[in-house]
């Protein structure tokens, strides 16, 4: 009897400290995920991420009643349009995020809008759960006052669970009480009775947000400039030189003159792309203005 049919979970260890798994998944089914996945959404899986590949695809076998990788990836590649690419893809994202991670970029894009006529319009390309673009509105509400009311935030994400979640714009209120107390007050509504230990974005925030599912390697991005300042941060790591070199050519075009083009902390665009330069701290502005 199979360890699934005695219906033990998933992983287990045998005494030479390999896992023993349930589903098959083999260095050839391991090379294809990397693959699909790299032309699907760029992003280049590690030879070490094979654990969490494992885990994360499993639920979408069991889900299917598959046991063998090989499988549903044939079933995968059968269906280009299907709905599980939709799936597949979310389970291969890296979502980690927080509310003003790398917090010295929000003065910075602060004193960039502080004095702009027209409303302020910024982009925030991998958005992940919410807290970023919320974190962007928060800055725009403290700076701009009721003038904020006019500025558009674009959130965008490949991840649709991810939009999901972030359209809630409902949080721990572990994660939330990393903020100073004062955004908390302003920012966020207690949960209480069945939503207890939990904070919700208030509608004066999540109305400057719009989330839209895009991919960055897509053909055709269902956006339009011009933006005051781009946010794609803590993405372009997963991508290789090639795509992030075609990712920044696209974006240039899709700045105000002045714009600011915002990076995460261990991304470096100078040596990939002479569109931008580096105006200090992983904050870029169009080379030629
Ligand atoms: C590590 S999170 C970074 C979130 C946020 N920008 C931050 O710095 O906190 C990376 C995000 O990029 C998204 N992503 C991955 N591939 C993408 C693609 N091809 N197009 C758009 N977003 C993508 C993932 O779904 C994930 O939410």
């Amino acid at each position: 009897m199979s360890v699934r049919e005695r219906g033990i979970d998933a992983s287990q260890w045998t005494s030479n400290g390999q896992i023993e798994r349930d589903l098959l998944l083999t260095d050839a089914d391991f090379v294809r995920i990397r693959e699909l996945i790299y032309q699907r959404a760029g992003i280049v899986l590690a030879e070490h991420k094979r654990e969490m590949v494992y885990s994360r695809l499993a639920k979408r076998l069991r889900h299917h009643g598959i046991t063998r990788f090989t499988d549903y990836l044939s079933r995968l590649e059968r269906q280009p349009d299907a709905k599980e690419w939709e799936a597949f893809t979310n389970a291969l994202t890296t979502n980690l995020t927080a509310f003003f991670r790398e917090a010295h970029h929000f003065p910075l894009l602060a004193e960039h809008i502080k004095h702009k006529q027209e409303p302020v319009t910024i982009w925030c390309s991998a958005a992940s759960t919410g807290e970023e673009p919320y974190s962007l509105a928060m800055t725009l509400l403290e700076t701009l006052g009721p003038k904020a009311s006019q500025a558009k935030i674009i959130a965008t994400d490949i991840d649709t669970d991810a939009l999901s979640k972030a359209r809630m714009g409902i949080y721990p209120q572990e994660q939330v009480r990393k903020l100073d107390d004062a955004r908390v007050k302003r920012f966020f509504q207690k949960g209480t009775g069945n939503h207890i230990g939990l904070a919700r974005i208030r509608p004066e925030v999540s109305a400057l947000v719009e989330f839209l599912p895009l991919n960055l390697l897509a053909p055709q991005w269902p956006i339009k400039g011009s933006f005051d300042a781009i946010f794609c941060r803590n993405i372009m790591i997963y991508f290789d030189k090639d795509t992030q070199a075609k990712i920044l050519k696209r974006f240039a075009p899709l700045m105000k003159p002045d714009g600011l083009l915002f990076a995460g902390h261990s991304e470096n665009f100078s040596y990939i792309s002479d569109a931008f330069k580096l105006r200090g701290q992983t904050v870029y502005t169009l080379a030629k203005q």
